[in-house]
């Protein structure tokens, strides 16, 4: 990823910038999810919404002049709802406020129903260039369970209609489920890396306050694997992806080398991103200061506060410098090349304390790399949020 450019001029930056559009709206809510999606019955101007998101990104621009975007992500919700036009008017309005880099990655978030696939094409000719499917499981039961709207067959289908549309693609698993065993899940996902190319997210189900499911498992209606079966599917996870040459570069994301998402590194890696549409997040570096935004969540009230100031945010907190650094070390321990203690002494004005590396070097929960980086190992990855706490502290 380039990092030369106008990103690099503010101190606090790694070259870094994305933008983040946010799509709210599913055809149906699934029992487990807690992103911010909303079902929506009823009349629905989208040129008129699609105009609120023209508006809060020209808001966003005049804050970060000049930079180089590098990625564009469509998630949701289910981004794959939006008509192709509406796609591609939002890609215009951006390439209006910053130059786009020829090499943007432009990634939409799709369900695999047989309807949105037929919208894959318009995509492609809107300017999308990666596309990543919510497959969630090979399997009937399951698919019926997690409360999808799609069967193997048609989301089998709608992964090969993308790889033979986009040249970048990538598919969502759900794993340690209810009742699914270690044998079951080595089946399932032997075939899910026949089918990948090279890109696979392997989640394991989390249960999420406010959902449907956090009440049926508080109910005692959902079996989940116990500390140790959990340890169990991860490793079986990492052999087996190992084995088919898509490791993981972070905890939950699996790609063949060169082929990871830049999005998402521009996360874990701290970088700069504008988040637009409801709910949005994003981190602005404006006059060497880090500001948290984020945008109103109901997708109505969005569309309304935009169209009154201009944009939707309801958060804007400046970080600390303390938590910028706690920041950096959550997002990128995440991640297999670990971050740079140089940049977090420069972001937190302070060294990670050596005693706490020396002490979780000696557990072999963490290694410094030949290039000065440090990483969590793979014995230190399932206890991640433990290893993260402590160098923090
Ligand atoms: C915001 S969803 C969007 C994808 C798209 N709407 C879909 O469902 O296909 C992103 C991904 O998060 C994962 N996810 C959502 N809730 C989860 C949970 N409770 N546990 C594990 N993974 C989850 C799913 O794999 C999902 O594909
Ligand atoms: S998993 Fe995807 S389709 Fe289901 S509710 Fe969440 S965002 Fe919507």
């Amino acid at each position: 990823m380039s990092t030369e450019g106008h990103n690099s001029r503010d101190p606090r930056s790694n070259g870094l910038f994305g933008i983040y559009v946010h799509w709210p709206f599913c055809a149906a809510k699934c029992p487990y999810c807690d992103f911010n999606s909303h079902v929506h019955r009823g009349p629905f101007d989208e040129v008129a919404y699609v105009e609120a998101y023209a508006q809060e990104l020209a808001w966003f621009a005049r804050q970060t002049p000049g930079r180089t975007v590098q990625s564009i992500f469509f998630g949701g919700g289910t981004p794959s709802l939006m008509q192709p036009r509406s796609v591609e008017t939002i890609i215009n309005e951006i390439g209006k406020h910053w130059t786009i880099d020829p090499r943007a990655e432009i990634t939409l978030e799709a369900n695999p129903t047989s309807v949105e696939a037929d919208r894959f094409r318009g995509y492609r000719a809107a300017g999308v260039n990666r596309v990543s499917l919510g497959v969630q499981s090979l399997r009937e039961k399951p698919l019926a369970e997690l409360g999808r709207r799609h069967t193997v067959d048609e989301a089998v289908a709608a992964v090969r209609l993308a790889q033979s549309i986009f040249d970048r693609t990538s598919f969502d698993l759900i794993y340690a489920r209810p009742h699914q065993t270690l044998e079951d899940w080595q089946d399932e996902l032997t075939e899910a890396l026949w089918l990948a190319q090279g890109h696979l997210s392997l989640y394991q189900l989390t249960i999420e306050m406010g959902t449907r499911y956090y009440d049926m498992f508080n109910a005692g209606k959902l079996q989940m694997p116990n500390e140790d079966l959990s340890a169990d599917f991860y490793e079986l996870t990492q052999e087996l992806a190992n084995s088919a040459g898509l490791p993981a570069y972070e905890i939950s994301n699996h790609a063949r080398p060169g082929q990871e998402s830049r999005h998402n590194l521009i996360y874990w890696r701290y970088g700069e991103y504008v988040g637009v549409g409801p709910g949005a997040h994003g981190r602005l570096l404006i006059n060497n200061q880090r500001h948290a935004t984020a945008t109103e969540k109901m997708p109505f009230d969005w569309q309304k506060r935009v169209a009154s100031r201009g944009h939707g945010m309801v958060t804007d907190d400046v970080l600390t410098w303390e938590e910028e650094g706690d920041e950096l070390l959550v997002m990128g321990l995440r991640l297999r090349e670990g971050i740079d203690p140089r940049r977090f002494s420069m972001l937190s004005g302070r060294a990670i304390s050596e005693k706490q590396i020396d002490e979780l070097k000696a557990i072999g929960f963490v290694e410094t790399l030949p290039n000065g980086f440090i990483r969590v190992t793979d014995k230190g990855w399932p206890v991640l949020d433990a290893v993260v706490a402590d160098l923090a502290a």
